[in-house]
C-alpha cells in the first residue's frame, strides 16, 4: 500500500521542492514506484523534473476542480519508476474555486484514494503557505517531512506549522504523523550551520533525520537542466545526501 508524504514548511526557500524532486528520484532509483504531486502554483517541482509547466494542460488544478480525472493528469515515466502530476500558475485559482465546496479540505484525499495503491510512495510538494492547498496535502497524507534550512531564522514559523499539523490531525486526518525534520543547505564551513542544527535539536521535540543535506551547488544547478540530482551529477554530495535520506525514509516504513 502506498505511503503519501507531504513535504511542508510555510517558510519560503527552505528546500521543499529540492527535497521533493530528489528524494522522489532517489526512491525511484532504489526501485520504488513513485508519484510526485506538485501542489505549488510556482511549479518548481514540475519544471525541475524537466516538464515545461507553461505548455501543459492537464495539471493537478484540473483534477481538483473536477474538470479532469486525476488519471488524465498523470505524466507517466518521466524518469524510470517516476510519474508526476504537474502544477502551474493556474493552481493559484483553486483556493477561491474551492471556497464553497463542502469537500474543500478533502479534495486531494478523495482524488488520490484510488491511485495510491499503484505506488510505493506519493510525494507532495507543498507551497510556502498554510493555505487550503497545504491543508489538502496534510489531509491526504500519511506523514509529513519538514525541511529546515540551516540558517539563523530556521525555527521561525515552526510553531505555527506544528499547530497547523495538530489541527489537521484533530479535525481532518487523525492518522497523520510527523515523519521527521530534515536539515537542508548545511554548510560545513560555517559554525552557524552547526549551531542551527544543535539549537533545533534542543528545541524541537521531533524525529530528526540523521541525514543532513549539504549545501551543494549541483543541487541548485540541476533544475535548470530539468534533471534530478542523481541524473545530473550522480556522485555529487547532494546526490549522496538524498540517497541516504531515501534509505531512511524507506526504513521508517519498515
Ligand atoms: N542543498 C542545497 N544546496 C544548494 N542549493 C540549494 C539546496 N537546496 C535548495 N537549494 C536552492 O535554494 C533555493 C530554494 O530551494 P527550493 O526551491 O527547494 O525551496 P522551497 O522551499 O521549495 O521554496 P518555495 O518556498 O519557494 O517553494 C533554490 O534555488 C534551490 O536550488
Ligand atoms: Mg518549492
Amino acid at each position: 500500500m502506498g505511503r503519501i508524504i507531504a513535504i511542508a514548511n510555510q517558510k519560503g526557500g527552505v528546500g521543499k521542492s529540492t527535497t521533493s524532486i530528489n528524494l522522489a528520484s532517489c526512491l525511484a532509483e532504489k526501485g520504488k514506484k513513485i508519484l510526485v504531486l506538485d501542489l505549488d502554483p510556482q511549479g518548481n517541482t514540475t519544471s525541475g523534473l524537466g516538464i515545461d509547466k507553461n505548455r501543459i494542460e492537464n495539471t493537478v488544478y484540473e483534477s481538483m476542480i473536477g474538470e479532469k480525472n486525476i488519471e488524465e493528469c498523470i505524466k507517466k515515466n518521466v524518469f524510470d519508476n517516476l510519474d508526476i502530476i504537474p502544477a502551474n500558475v493556474n493552481l493559484s485559482g483553486a483556493e477561491i474555486e474551492l471556497i464553497d465546496s463542502e469537500e474543500r479540505s478533502y479534495v486531494l484525499k478523495n482524488r488520490l484514494k484510488n491511485l495510491k495503491d499503484g505506488y510505493d510512495f506519493v510525494i507532495i510538494d507543498c507551497p510556502p503557505s498554510l493555505s487550503i492547498l497545504t491543508v489538502n496535502a496534510l489531509t491526504a497524507a500519511d506523514s509529513v517531512i519538514v525541511p529546515i534550512q540551516c540558517e539563523f531564522y530556521a525555527l521561525e514559523g515552526i510553531t505555527q506549522l506544528m499547530k497547523t499539523i495538530e489541527l489537521v490531525k484533530e479535525r481532518l486526518n487523525d492518522k497523520l504523523t510527523i515523519e521527521g525534520v530534515v536539515f537542508t543547505m548545511f554548510d560545513a564551513r560555517t559554525n552557524l550551520s552547526l549551531q542551527v542544527v544543535e539549537n533545533v535539536k534542543d528545541n524541537l521535540d521531533q524525529n530528526i533525520y540523521k541525514t543532513i543535506i549539504p549545501r551543494n551547488v549541483r543541487l541548485a544547478e540541476a533544475p535548470s537542466h530539468g534533471l534530478p540530482i542523481n541524473f545530473y551529477d550522480s556522485k555529487s554530495s547532494g546526490a549522496v545526501g538524498y540517497r541516504e535520506l531515501a534509505d531512511e525514509v524507506i526504513a521508517y516504513g519498515n
